[in-house]
């Protein structure tokens, strides 16, 4: 089967850890399980146009991010083709075009890994189905999360939705280190459409690479511990999502996103990733949580940027607050409403 060329269109969005994955081994590889909220509107929107470039010794293709050639990517990618390249044995056999744009603001300071590169994964799947016989729909996800896994390890978790394990864990059935799975079991209607609004407290580079970032666990004193309370965490979790008891639910994702941060700040090199109206915004919502009773909650990915997490019937009042009191604190009041969703979709 040979095509000479075609095009495909893939959006794939970001998504959100409650236990998070923080060091890595070879092949990227997860210390521990990591289990996260697929998002809905932080997307990216990926068109990989190819055509049949048959004795091409290397890779061959350009980068586009809105319409803009954007040299400065290649390498990632590059680094990409040559992990997958044993599994998308046609790539040196075409030349490609990827053309990329995101839903959320061009440095905003949220993570387009994710969604950048389950995205580009996606579409090379669409060719791989296009060259191969039969591929069912569920080889194609898992596959697709695998290749995704190569480019950044939580790009894995962007598939599907609305909630992806990734990496092996006894406590859930089927998990593993090589590719991102739906949760297999049921959960409370408490945790349905469950809100995030993202806080931008910070829009510039990130300051420590998450390569950098994972490598900071090799020789790490606390990393024993760390990936065992992972473990921990997730089979606590996984009764959470059960019983639907919020309070728990809050105070397991809160310690979490504090851990991600104390593993930084006691690695060595340390950093402190957070900024001042990063803890402005937690205690506002500490203070804001015991006055009300309300059951907002926060996360953090490894940069200053607030993720603020919430039931759907509390959304009204909750998003009275963040206007009225936390917007204060973000770059230039700039916030995104985000919440859970269901995966990527072929455009
Ligand atoms: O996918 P990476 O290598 O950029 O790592 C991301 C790690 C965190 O976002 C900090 C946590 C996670 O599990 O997503």
């Amino acid at each position: 089967n040979t095509i000479e060329n075609g095009k495909v269109t893939w959006e794939s969005p970001s998504n959100i850890a409650l236990v998070k994955y923080w060091g890595k081994k070879k092949d990227q590889i997860p210390e521990n399980p990591s289990i996260s909220f697929t998002l809905n509107n932080c997307k990216t929107i990926t068109t990989l146009t190819f055509s049949k470039n048959e004795h091409a010794s290397d890779f061959e293709f350009e980068v586009f991010l809105d319409g803009e050639k954007k040299d400065d990517f290649k390498p990632k990618i590059e680094t990409f083709f040559k992990r997958v390249e044993g599994y998308l044995p046609f790539l040196k056999h075409y030349k490609f075009k990827i053309e990329t744009k995101n839903t959320f603001p061009h440095s905003s300071g949220i993570a387009s890994s994710a969604s950048g590169m389950s995205a580009l994964a996606l579409c090379l799947m669409s060719i791989e189905k296009q060259l191969a016989t039969e591929i069912t729909e569920s080889f194609f996800n898992q596959k697709a999360s695998f290749l995704a896994r190569l480019g950044s390890g939580s790009a894995c978790r962007s598939i599907e939705g609305d909630l992806i394990v990734w990496g092996q864990s006894n406590a859930i059935d089927g998990s593993s280190d090589l590719f991102g799975v739906k949760y297999p079991y049921k959960v409370h209607e408490n945790f349905k459409e469950y809100q995030d609004t993202i806080l931008l407290v910070d829009k510039g580079e990130k300051q420590v690479s998450s390569t950098v970032g994972h490598n900071l666990m090799h020789n790490h004193p606390y990393a024993k511990n760390r990936f065992q309370q992972a473990h921990d965490n997730l089979e606590k979790l996984k009764l959470i999502l059960e019983s639907g008891d919020l309070d728990a639910f809050i105070a397991l994702i809160e310690s979490e996103a504090l851990t991600l941060h104390a593993m930084m700040m006691t690695s060595m090199p340390y950093f402190i990733l957070m900024k001042p109206n990063t803890l402005e915004i937690i205690n506002k919502i500490w203070k804001f949580r015991q006055e009300t009773g309300l059951h907002i909650s926060f996360t953090l990915d490894a940069g200053a940027n607030v993720h603020v997490l919430y039931p759907k019937n509390e959304s009204f009042e909750v998003l009275e607050f963040i206007k009225n009191e936390l917007v204060a604190y973000c770059q230039n009041a700039h916030y995104i409403c985000d919440q859970i969703g269901f995966g990527a979709k072929q455009l």
